[in-house]
């Protein structure tokens, strides 16, 4: 019975929602329930945005909910041949966390014109750079403001610290069509500098350990692969290998600071795992903590 009540309450105060899917009205952008894409959000009818589709499942799901095209803002290179396998066609358009390049906004406002959509949008995790892409193309051919589109980034999630990409937003002027017409290709895969990799390949390690951190250090269950240990040592390793490059090392005497002390705290974390004995949940949360703000601060300052 009780549960009947709250079903019958479920039903009345959801009734005004209901009403503003008529013909003609258009509804906010809203979060889609799936399994294998993460981060999902239908925008507008011919938009999604989300995070990087991890595979075949993902690819999958996506074309199943009768996405066209995925477009990539994110570093990493994407695998258009595994796309292909669901009919989906790739376009790699990487930005930054610092703004959006006049060509990159051109070639994103062509990807939305040209392209058959619903169109999937997706940086790494879908929350900051992803969103700011989708709301360029929303303004340049949805009919959003730069207010409904800032709006949209909010409800993303899209981080108040990367004031590039809010500012890109703010003061969005619409390519006209000569340049949208002169934006070039939409490549599938886009060459990206070797630091960009780089960091991509930090990123990935460093989501890792961010799980383990999640499930309470506990490994996956029924995996006995991979340990905490080999995870914090690729995690260092990608930092010490940046860190040896001869691009870093002509870099600012600040930011070889600020990689130092990154690739000490990582060091620190990979100590903490070669402990024998499980390692001091105390300790771990600490070490991480502070290798995590290591990387906020040098982007801060380096970075967006
Ligand atoms: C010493 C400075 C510095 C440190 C430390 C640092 N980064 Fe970066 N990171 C950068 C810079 C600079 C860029 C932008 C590169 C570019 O666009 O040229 C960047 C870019 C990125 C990107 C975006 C890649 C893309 O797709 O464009 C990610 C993700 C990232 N860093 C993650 C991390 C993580 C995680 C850590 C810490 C474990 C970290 N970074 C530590 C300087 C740093």
């Amino acid at each position: 019975m009780r549960g009947f009540l709250i079903i019958a309450f479920l039903i009345v105060v959801s009734g005004p929602a209901t009403g503003s899917e008529k013909p003609g009205i258009p509804r906010g952008p809203a979060p889609v329930e799936t399994q294998k894409a993460h981060a999902v959000f239908r925008v507008t009818p011919r938009i999604y945005s989300g995070a990087q589709p991890g595979g075949d499942a993902a690819f999958h799901e996506l074309a199943r909910m009768g996405v066209r095209t995925l477009v990539s803002v994110d570093g990493a290179r994407p695998d258009p041949v595994a796309a292909q396998r669901h009919g989906l066609r790739y376009v790699h358009l990487p930005i930054g966390y610092d703004g959006i390049a006049t060509q990159r906004v051109a070639q994103l406002v062509k990807a939305i014109a040209e392209l058959p959509t619903p169109l999937y949008v997706h940086c790494h995790h879908g929350q900051h750079r992803g969103p700011a892409a989708v709301a360029v193309m929303a303004m340049a051919r949805e009919g959003w403001s730069s207010e409904q589109a800032m709006a949209w980034m909010r409800q993303a999630g899209t981080s108040t610290n990367y004031p590039g990409l809010y500012g890109v937003v703010r003061q969005f002027r619409c390519p006209d069509p000569e340049q949208v017409e002169a934006a070039g290709e939409l490549p599938e895969t886009t060459v990206v500098p070797a630091r960009v990799m780089a960091m991509v390949v930090i990123d990935v390690h460093w989501s890792r350990l961010r799980a383990w951190q999640r499930r309470s250090w506990k490994p996956v269950p029924g995996d006995v692969t991979t340990t905490l240990h080999q995870d914090a040592l690729q995690l260092w390793e990608s930092l010490h290998e940046l860190g040896r490059q001869e691009a870093t090392q002509r870099l600012s005497a600040d930011y070889r600071r600020r990689h130092a002390v990154s690739e000490e705290r990582a060091k620190a974390l990979l100590d903490e795992t070669a402990n024998p004995g499980p390692p001091s949940v105390q300790r771990l949360e600490g070490l991480v903590g502070s290798l995590g703000e290591s990387c906020t601060a040098c982007h801060r300052e380096h970075r967006d």
